[in-house]
């Protein structure tokens, strides 16, 4: 992908009048692309038997003329009134039976029959309209997929197809959910169900909530596989995304990405830095878990920070100076090419008026478009040597999208999060400027030198298996309490904690308190040290492990808190607790980075990142200050002084 910088700009929110004039400012400014239609379907077919793509031919030209490319959406996020009006069936219906209230966006059924035909008809005409338009460089699908717990009958059917073919029977249910418990055993299909009612989400069978939560979540990548085919079956050559966030209920990223041509992640990182030291801030961490979605292949931001945020919760603050460039920037350094801004200018109606764009309502410029101004600059000059660059590190991070799930379903102490267990560790490797994939657990795991698996608490048999082979091959392997929990259907395994990851840590579990925010002592000989457990404390049995950390006090004193144990050629690493303090992790990280033979720089300032991408004869390395004060950066290689957000790039010849 050649590295873009672009808008997303909305041309049925404003006057034609104002397209030219826009696209003018645009092109005198140095924006490359567009993102466009991404909302417009009512503009498209106003009524069912009624299309008009002349007004998006109008707005296509007055860009394409000024060679400014266009990435076109399938507007199918927000169909017109008439749609759920004629045809109720196309609505979501909610736990409660009700059908959702229209008014906003996003109400759609991704499975109602009627709503895919229709997606069709709108989809297909705007491809074959453009399919030879070579301002189109992409299509975005729909916006913000997010993995809808539809309960309507459409998905219903869908959900007991998707357990027919999983399970075949319903014995074969029955046993793996353990429905004898609470006289749950199902006797016909038609009992099987979304989960209807107003009840905490805990009180459900968790095997039952975790197939529905994988359920919902292929349902949203079938329906995104589904417009894929589509306009792929038109035009083949054309690039297809879909535009995605980190929310609530998550699609399976990598499934859902698996098809597509590239990820597209909505960056909108906070623009204070908090003032806490162990407040685990970090964008890296998004960016990275974005890159890692296709192995790292490819990767834009469709929506970028572009002024003060907010309208369904008060405003929070203004970019401070520095943050438009400097975090386009950042996305940069971790792997996107395009970075997109949301929006050119803010809206004047609708309920995201004081969502800001790059320009206030007034429309005058302003200094964070004469910001953005540098970035275009920036990129445009930068852009053939980061054609064609890569990513590549020798640690990775697994993310399990089962793992979320059933910490969210059974939370294991307050406070306790799966993406808190994946920051800790990120953020300390990135606190010691070494780079980190995230990987899906199906990806390969033999290229890494250091594999880290927080809280991989559903054992995938596969998974498992991989890892220690990883490990037996020479690969040093970070376990942590919560790992091997479960077996795949969401069941408590009977053996020994961490179950099938026993042999590998060389202990086990002895016994366990979820602590949530209360404190245990746990001295750190390798770093001299001592630091917080909160969360989770768990006292450990060695069996060919040895102790690396020990409980100091209260009814786990002196017993082991973390371990270390040799596994064929390689080393695997098993703790016990949670810290509060980032200290404890960047301690441990240097450890094991030391004995993996992995290097890492010392003395970086707090905030300070440093990232590398490659190509043949080519390594750039990104210094970016994350934060609000001036640094001075003086390691062995590196010696500038940064403003705040600043980004320095230095070119190496290899
Ligand atoms: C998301 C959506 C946009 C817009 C922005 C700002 O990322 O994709 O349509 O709503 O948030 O709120
Ligand atoms: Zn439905």
């Amino acid at each position: 992908m050649k590295p873009l910088i672009g808008v997303d700009y909305y041309p049925e929110h404003w006057d034609e009048s104002l397209w030219e004039a826009d696209a003018e400012m645009m092109k005198s400014i140095g924006v490359k692309v567009v993102r466009m239609a991404e909302f417009a379907w009512c503009k498209i077919q106003p009524y069912e038997h009624a299309f008009d793509l002349d007004w998006l031919d109008r707005a296509i030209e007055a860009f394409s003329k000024r060679e400014i490319k266009i990435i076109l959406c399938t507007p199918t996020n927000c169909p017109p009134l008439w749609v759920y009006e004629k045809y109720p069936e196309t609505l979501q219906t909610q736990r409660d039976g009700q059908k959702i209230a229209t008014g906003i966006r996003g109400h759609r059924c991704y499975s109602s029959k009627k709503y895919r035909e229709l997606c069709t008809h709108v989809i297909r005409r705007m491809v074959e309209r453009y399919k030879n338009n070579n301002a189109v460089i992409a299509w975005q699908i729909d916006n913000e997929v997010e993995a809808n717990e539809c309960c309507c009958e459409e998905c219903t059917a869908r959900f007991r197809a998707y357990l027919k073919k999983k399970y075949d029977t319903l014995d074969n249910i029955n046993q793996a959910y353990g429905n004898i418990v609470w006289s749950g055993e199902y006797s016909s299909w038609n009992q099987i169900k979304p989960p209807l009612g107003d009840y905490n989400e805990g009180w459900y069978n968790p095997a039952y909530m975790l197939d529905w939560k994988r359920f919902c979540k292929q349902n949203a990548a079938d329906f995104v596989r589904f417009q894929a085919n589509l306009i792929k079956s038109i035009a083949p050559d054309t690039s297809v995304t879909t535009n995605t966030w980190f929310c609530g209920n998550a699609p399976d990223y990598y499934d859902m990405f698996s098809d597509l041509d590239f990820v597209s992640y909505d960056n909108y990182p906070v623009a204070r830095i908090p003032k806490d030291e162990n407040a685990l801030y970090s964008h890296a961490f998004h960016l990275d878990l974005m890159r890692g979605m296709k192995d790292g292949k490819s990767f834009c931001i469709m929506e970028q920070l572009s002024g003060g945020t907010g309208c369904w919760t008060p405003m929070g603050r203004s970019p401070l100076t520095g943050m438009i460039q400097g975090y386009s920037m950042q996305a940069i350094a971790h792997g996107a090419d395009m970075v997109l801004h949301f929006r050119w200018r803010s809206a004047r109606k609708g309920a995201e008026m004081f969502w800001h764009g790059l320009l206030d309502h007034d429309g005058k410029p302003n200094s964070r478009l004469a910001e953005f101004e540098e970035l275009c600059k920036e990129v445009s000059a930068l852009s053939d040597d980061l054609e064609g660059t890569r990513i590549e590190n020798q640690c990775a991070i697994v993310y399990s999208s089962d793992s979320l799930d059933a910490l969210n379903l059974q939370p294991q102490s307050n406070g306790y999060h799966y993406f808190n267990q994946l920051k800790s560790f990120h953020d300390a490797l990135t606190s010691l400027g070494v780079g980190c994939d995230f990987i899906d657990e199906k990806s390969d795991l033999s290229k890494y030198k250091l594999l880290i698996a927080p809280a991989l608490f559903i054992t995938n048999s596969d998974t498992a298996k991989r890892i220690h082979e990883l490990a037996e091959k020479g690969g040093h392997v970070i376990l942590t309490n919560r790992c091997g929990v479960k077996d795949e259907v969401n069941g408590c395994l009977d053996t020994p904690l961490p179950c099938d990851f026993a042999d590998m840590t060389g202990c086990t579990v002895d016994e366990y308190d979820p602590l949530g925010y209360d404190i245990e002592k746990v001295a750190v000989p390798f770093c001299n040290g001592t630091f917080d457990a909160n969360m989770w404390s768990e006292s450990l049995t060695l069996n060919t492990a040895s102790e690396i950390a020990h409980y100091e006090q209260g009814f786990l004193d002196k017993k082991a808190a973390a371990t270390q144990n040799d596994f064929g050629k390689g080393k695997v690493y098993y703790i016990g607790f949670c810290s509060p303090q980032r200290a404890f992790y960047i301690s441990l990280m240097r450890y094991v980075l030391t004995s993996a033979g992995i290097s890492f720089v010392k003395g970086l300032p707090r905030g300070v990142e440093i990232t590398q991408r490659k190509k043949d004869g080519l390594k750039l390395t990104f210094v970016f200050n994350n934060s609000e004060q001036k640094v001075k950066v003086a390691t062995d290689k590196i010696k500038c002084e940064l403003e705040p957000f600043e980004m320095k790039i230095l070119k190496q010849r290899i």
